[in-house]
């Protein structure tokens, strides 16, 4: 795994950007694996900044986001669905039809999970899947014991992350209980993986993430057997690591 160090949460955005438009610059017809949350709010912030001031263009890219809630219409303000429209695609000019983010709506779950994963297969595998990480060290909606191979699937979500996430609703009682999330063993396939953090909520879990063994407890961890992970995370996030773990890790 590969370590950038930010001073803080906005440095880590503009490094995230550039990775990002690196990728589209190699690569106009980039695969790319998007996330939702506050982590990579910044990374959208900084890549629409860039749209408007140098026009790098969308047109052929197409996205495929990490999961959406069940239950829940597209045009609710708290689904993902319109997350990523109001941050990121109603700002770029990527084609509607290129976007693709878990329908959870429909009756057939099961189903949506298998077209899903065979949609990313279809369009030649994720070039570079962006990534936050849970205070538990989930991927996606991959909570802690989730399988390192499963695919696309519906997930009971834990109670720490609907926790986590009742600060997005009125209340915790208001935060779905299920979500259809890409699985691990969707998430390694991708090329290349960039994780965020930033904060002292995540302090302690990368230092699990860095000191501990790879366990199926800590999904994370999964991405040290990966062989091209860049994880981009602020002073605050990396505030439990000792400085000499990190001065290798730099290198
Ligand atoms: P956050 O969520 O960016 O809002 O902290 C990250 C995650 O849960 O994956």
């Amino acid at each position: 795994m590969k370590l950038l160090k930010a001073n803080n949460y906005h440095e880590m955005s503009k490094k995230a950007a550039e990775v990002i438009l690196n990728q589209l610059k190699e690569k106009p017809n980039s695969v790319l694996g998007l996330a939702t949350g506050g982590t990579v709010l910044g990374t959208y912030e900084c890549l629409v900044e860039d749209y408007k001031k140098n026009h790098t263009s969308y047109q052929h890219v197409q996205t495929f986001n990490l999961d959406e809630y069940t239950g829940m219409s597209r045009t609710d303000s708290h689904s993902y669905h319109y997350y990523m429209n109001e941050n990121f695609f109603k700002h770029i000019d990527i084609p509607t039809d290129h976007i693709h983010i878990p329908n959870g709506l429909g009756k057939d779950l099961i189903g949506e999970c298998q077209n899903y994963e065979d949609k990313i297969t279809e369009y030649g595998g994720i070039d570079l899947q962006l990534l936050g990480i849970g205070q538990n060290g989930h991927i996606g909606f991959n909570e802690p014991g989730t399988s390192f191979d499963i695919k696309t699937h519906v997930v009971t979500l834990t109670e720490s992350t609907r926790k986590a996430n009742a600060r997005y609703f009125e209340s915790i009682s208001s935060v779905p209980t299920q979500a259809i999330t890409m699985g691990i063993g969707t998430i390694r396939k991708s090329k290349h993986i960039l994780l965020l953090a930033s904060g002292k909520e995540k302090a302690l879990i990368l230092q699990q993430l860095f000191n501990d063994v790879i366990d199926e407890i800590v999904p994370a961890s999964v991405l040290k057997m990966h062989s091209n992970v860049t994880i981009i995370a602020d002073e605050e996030a990396l505030s439990l690591l000792d400085d000499e773990k990190v001065k290798v890790l730099l290198t």
